[in-house]
């Protein structure tokens, strides 16, 4: 009886044990435990009555031998029913045979690719890259830009002015570092367009020049899908003797041609801007559209004669590109508001 009754009981040990191990969900292994370990029918019962026939002088060994099955029956049960529990990402973060997880590259920025390529094409039609403060003071904002105090364009409701601001703020983030200018009065206002850097490039530098300084700005406008209150222009400025409106008329033709594509069309309107004469505005026709890009103009006399240049022996012309237009274009982005709101989705995009 006791030989049987041992050999009833490994075969249940081992039985059992297997058809743990083999439990591949919660599910299975509750119904392994039911069969082998329940309370009611569960296979324990027969061993237990196995044991109850047995001779009472047998009963003591094959007691303890029948408490020792049971305790590794339910020890494996336990282990495996928290080898089921653990999340699948443990089990999977243990297995090195399976790809490593992929970190997430981050791209540039669509306005900071355009800022790139921008540079480019000016770099190489001979454009040296300046920059300027995003602080400006009165003069180089307005004053040497031929923008007298009644103007409208420097009324409170058009510009962010400061009450108080750091003096000598340094540049834009967004320039090359080839030239640095910066300001040395005091700032009273977020520039509101690029053309500040032509002047502070010619206080300092004497004919002939080749610039473009690429950066951002800012004006009160209301916001729309075509508007910001922050956003970016390129400025181009070229003084030297016989420059001409075909000089400006080319170089524009050609940077737009060569950032959309042979397909495009530049349009030359009148337009007026107080510090270039004759002025113009730039649009383009790609894909059935015209769109606005910018100003542009031969640098008035009385801005040259402001930095100390000779309006008799040198000419210029100097043009201001919105730059987030162009991006919009090339990308076919409907609502400028998209490139400021950090949406991973759109910018995942480019
Ligand atoms: C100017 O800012 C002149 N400084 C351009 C210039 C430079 C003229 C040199 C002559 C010589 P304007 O205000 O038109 O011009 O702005 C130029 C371009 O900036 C616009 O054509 C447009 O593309 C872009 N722009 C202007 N305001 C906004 C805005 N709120 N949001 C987005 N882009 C804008």
């Amino acid at each position: 009886m006791t030989a049987d009754a041992q050999a009833a009981f490994a075969s249940y040990q081992d039985e059992s044990l297997e058809a743990i191990g083999g439990a591949s969900s919660t599910e299975s292994l509750e119904a392994v435990r039911v069969e082998f370990l329940g309370k009611k029918h569960g296979r324990l019962k027969d061993l237990q009555s196995l044991l109850s026939q047995a001779d009472p002088a047998e009963r003591p060994v094959l007691g303890k031998v029948f408490n020792e099955v049971r305790q590794t029956v339910e020890a494996a049960l336990g282990a495996r029913q928290s080898e089921l529990a653990r999340p699948a990402v443990a089990v999977a973060a243990v297995d090195v045979t399976l790809p490593g997880p992929q970190p997430a590259i981050g791209r540039r920025h669509p306005i900071s690719r355009t800022m790139d390529d921008f540079r480019e094409i000016v770099g190489r039609m001979g454009f040296r890259v300046s920059r300027g403060p995003e602080l400006e003071d009165d003069h180089h904002n307005f004053v040497a830009l031929n923008i007298p105090p009644v103007h409208p364009a420097r009324d409170p409701l058009e510009n962010f002015y400061l009450a108080t601001a750091a003096v000598g703020q340094s540049a834009d983030q967004a320039g090359d570092q080839s030239s640095s200018v910066t300001a040395g009065d005091r700032a009273v206002l977020m520039r509101s367009q690029t053309s500040t850097v032509q002047i502070r490039v010619m206080e300092q530098s004497e004919p002939p020049l080749r610039i473009v300084s690429l950066g951002r700005c800012y004006r009160p406008d209301t916001i729309d899908t075509t508007h910001h209150c922050m956003f970016h222009q390129m400025e181009g400025l070229v003084v030297d003797t016989d420059v001409t409106m075909a000089d400006l008329k080319t170089v524009l033709k050609h940077f737009a041609t060569a950032f959309l594509g042979d397909d495009v069309t530049v349009r030359f309107r009148p337009s007026f801007f107080p510090f270039t004469e004759p002025s113009v505005e730039v649009d383009v026709l790609w894909r059935d559209r015209w769109l606005e890009l910018g100003g542009a103009g031969m640098v008035d006399p009385n801005v040259l004669r402001q930095v100390g240049y000779d309006p008799e022996r040198v000419t210029g012309f100097a043009f201001g590109l919105g730059i987030e237009r162009f991006c919009m274009m090339k990308y076919q982005v409907t609502d400028i508001r998209r490139f400021f709101e950090n949406d991973i989705r759109f910018l995942s995009q480019f």
